[in-house]
């Protein structure tokens, strides 16, 4: 998907691609590197530089991100006399071992600008300024062992550090956050730069959809450039999928959308995109005069400013208002203007206003889920199933197995290696003692994520950690027989933790204490008698995920097993028709994990749903956003569908297995493309209106088209007050069987409409 992706990001007015890189993603195990397929980095940098991009390397190598423990690999935690994120030898020669290593590979590549490559910045660490406190002058020692080991590597690019107001010189200190415009940089010889401009938000289990609206996202940046802003990043611009086990949190979903102006599919998120675009267009046609112009601002009061930036006797200006409810009308060089609250105008020459953030003229797609199914594909897909089975402390199990006389973290006993991690012992219970008669009670205190409970390889209950906190309490009355029992717990996790000061020790897995008790409050606790761990299910090892492991494997074909936990689920299918971007639909399931042609579609828990209230119909443009503002999908599963590139499908036939914990139904799964099915414009007189399907689509209806003073949004347009008579049939004309249509909309193109507004505009609503 890169030369794609980035080629969008360029017709978007993009001019420098900004990525992490992620440690435990190329140096899994110590010592051993991966960078190849979609690891390679290198070759993502020079599909970059190919599409005449910039880049912008966050080496981190922690780098937060939502993403799996922050970016650090599990082994790093486990060696011995290691502290992360702190003045540590054994993690800073880590570190500094990796550094080196992306930085040599860059170099060795002639990736750095000043070897005529893209690279124009590097970062080392992130935002460790908003947790530096935590770790005393130990921190401190260790932010100038940062600087000074970055400034080792030698590279002629600037380093940046985020978040890091006492970054030492000449280390850049650069703004995240919704809003940079106030932010200044520690030294006044420092660009001020904006590495994270977040354009919607992240989502865990159970949260709903959050959006961020195109003028906010277009007001927050025109604002920073209007303060004097000379670098600008969105975070995402495109969010993509945690695949595989990436997704950090606990707790983040598979998908990463984030409402990105590139969905997470790669789509195009109008009109956050397209309003974006014109505003970099516009950005970057001054980018002389703001780089080097004279500055002058004029305050005008209820948060109203002008900003005049003057280079050799031509001035462009910038108009804000910060006011979240007031419109403001100012009088500038003999002109009168209007400047919507919340917005900036951008005046190219003083005079026009040629952008306002509040005003969108670009179309607003509303994204279908299609059936575009390939010809001879069956109406149900045809599944086969294997259980996966409860396991116990046996011959087969003890073999090489860790065994402790404690509970360990899951950090520790798994490594990272899967998200399963069985803990089983065994317990007598002599039943000639009246205390251990019948009501016996297992209490297991976990620090999370998810666990399954079992005694004597039946299961016995699950519990999974709700509402933010990760530790709990399982506890349950259980049938013990005479003599030796066997308890077996699986452990499992969802995503180590990625944010925090000291976020590296959250405890995960089994703390303890996991206690027997009996009638009268008669305790045994078990924390340290003699656990036998396993990492990983059976069919993990076994590889049932890879189509070709798979076959080798007994699969039952008949009498599907539905509502079962543990359950293995395979079947065949063909892509769907077409280049839109393909999802599954996994409604029915519960949690689990899925793979299609062996690569892994990440995990998918579709029973979990987001809160019932929270969500608005309506959104705001205007006053900060938050991640609680505008939120939807309320009382639906916080993920029902998951991506599946195309380039993990061939022509032919195609595999997905799953492997389904809680136990869920999986005949309504079914693939989808997701495309653009209904193209709206709301555009004022003087603008050129375009609508566009996607993947070869076209135009098939115009559901609405007024011009005069139409009212409402994108699917539920009405008419206003008045209207030009034709604009329904022009519109058809222009459009109908296009895949694209534009029109420039004015009296001139629809005829007289007798209104007498302020500003007539065009609606449309375009069927796909
Ligand atoms: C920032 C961090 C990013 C990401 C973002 C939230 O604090 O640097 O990596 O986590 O927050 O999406």
């Amino acid at each position: 998907m890169w030369p794609s992706l980035i080629r969008k990001s360029k017709e978007g007015g993009l001019n420098a691609i900004e990525t992490y890189v992620f440690w435990n993603a190329h140096e899994p195990h110590r010592r051993q590197y991966d960078f190849s397929g979609n690891l390679d980095f290198v070759r993502f940098l020079k599909t970059v530089q190919d599409e005449g991009l910039y880049a912008v390397l966050r080496i981190g190598p922690y780098v937060c991100a939502e993403w799996n423990y922050g970016g650090f690999p599990m082994w790093l935690h486990n060696m011995p006399n290691i502290k992360l994120r702190t003045n540590n030898p054994v993690y800073m020669n880590e570190m500094q071992n990796f550094t080196t290593l992306i930085v040599d590979m860059a170099r060795r590549a002639n990736l750095f600008a000043s070897q005529g490559g893209p690279i124009i910045i590097a970062q080392i660490e992130n935002e460790y300024g908003n947790v530096m406190s935590s770790y005393g002058e130990s921190g401190k020692e260790y932010i100038k062992w940062c600087a000074n080991m970055a400034e080792s590597q030698k590279i002629s690019e600037p380093w940046i550090m985020c978040q890091q107001d006492d970054a030492p010189q000449p280390m850049i200190n650069t703004c995240n956050g919704w809003y940079c415009d106030q932010f200044q940089p520690n030294n006044p010889n420092s660009p001020k730069m904006w590495t994270e401009n977040w354009t919607g938000w992240y989502k865990n289990w159970g949260m709903k959809d959050p959006h961020r609206t195109a003028e906010d996202v277009a007001f927050s940046v025109a604002l920073f450039f209007q303060n004097g802003g000379t670098f600008h990043n969105y975070y995402m611009y495109h969010g993509g999928t945690n695949f595989g086990r990436t997704s950090g949190g606990p707790y983040i979903t598979t998908s990463y959308d984030y409402d990105a102006p590139l969905d997470e599919y790669g789509n195009l998120n109008q009109p956050k995109w397209g309003h974006l675009k014109q505003l970099h267009l516009i950005l970057r046609s001054l980018e002389k005069v703001l780089t080097s112009g004279e500055v002058k601002n004029i305050d005008y009061g209820n948060m109203t400013s002008v900003t005049i930036y003057t280079l050799d006797g031509k001035s462009s200006c910038f108009f804000g208002n910060a006011n979240e409810s007031n419109d403001s009308t100012i009088t500038f060089q003999g002109n009168n203007y209007t400047i919507p609250a919340w917005s900036v105008s951008i005046l190219p020459e003083c005079r026009t206003e040629v952008y306002n953030t509040a005003k969108v003229n670009t179309q607003h797609s509303l994204m279908v889920k299609r059936e575009d199914e390939a010809e001879d594909e069956p109406d149900n897909l045809k599944w086969s199933w294997k259980p996966e089975p409860f396991e116990r402390i046996s011959r087969k199990n003890l073999k090489g197995a860790m065994i402790a006389s404690q509970l360990l973290d899951q950090k520790v006993a798994a490594n990272d290696a899967s998200d399963y991690l069985w803990y089983m012992t065994s317990v007598k219970i002599d039943k000639n003692n009246p205390d251990w008669g019948n009501e016996i009670t297992l209490r297991v205190n976990t620090s999370g994520h998810v666990l399954h409970a079992f005694v004597n390889g039946k299961h016995i209950g699950s519990q999974w950690s709700k509402n933010g906190t990760y530790k709990f309490v399982f506890e349950k009355q259980v049938q013990m027989r005479h003599g030796s029992n066997q308890i077996s717990l699986l452990s499992v996790t969802v995503g180590f933790a990625h944010y925090g000061a000291n976020f590296d020790l959250e405890e995960a897995g089994i703390h303890g204490p996991v206690e027997l008790i009996a009638a009268g409050n008669v305790t045994k606790d078990l924390s340290s008698y003699k656990w036998v761990y396993k990492v990983g299910l059976l069919g993990e090892h076994q590889g049932l995920y890879k189509a070709e492991a798979g076959r080798l494997q007994k699969w039952h074909t008949d009498d599907l097993l539905v509502n079962k936990m543990f359950v293995w689920y395979k079947t065949t299918f063909k892509a769907p028709l077409g280049d839109d971007p393909v999802v599954v639909d996994l409604l029915g399931l519960g949690k689990g994990h899925a793979w299609v042609n062996g690569h892994s579609i990440g995990r998918y828990w579709p029973s979990f749903l987001a809160d019932e209230d929270g969500c608005t119909s309506t959104c705001d443009y205007r006053g900060a956003y938050s991640d609680n503002k505008c939120l939807t999908n309320c009382g639906k599963p916080s993920q029902r569908w998951y991506h599946v590139p195309r380039s993990f499908l061939q022509d032919d036939e195609n595999t997905l297995v799953l492997f389904e914990e809680f136990g869920g139904n999986p005949s309504s799964v079914n693939f989808r493309t997701v495309t653009v099915g209904t193209a709206c414009a709301n555009a004022y007189e003087g603008n050129t209106v375009e609508l566009s399907c996607q993947g070869g689509k076209t135009i098939s209806e115009i559901k609405f088209a007024s011009f005069g003073d139409p009212q409402g949004a994108c699917g539920s347009f009405k008419k206003g007050s008045c209207e030009a008579a034709n604009a329904t049939a022009i519109i058809q004309e222009a459009c109908i069987g296009q895949k694209s249509c534009s029109v420039y909309v004015s009296e001139a193109t629809f005829g007289s409409t007798g209104c007498n507004v302020p500003a007539k505009s065009l609606a449309v609503e375009a069927l796909c």
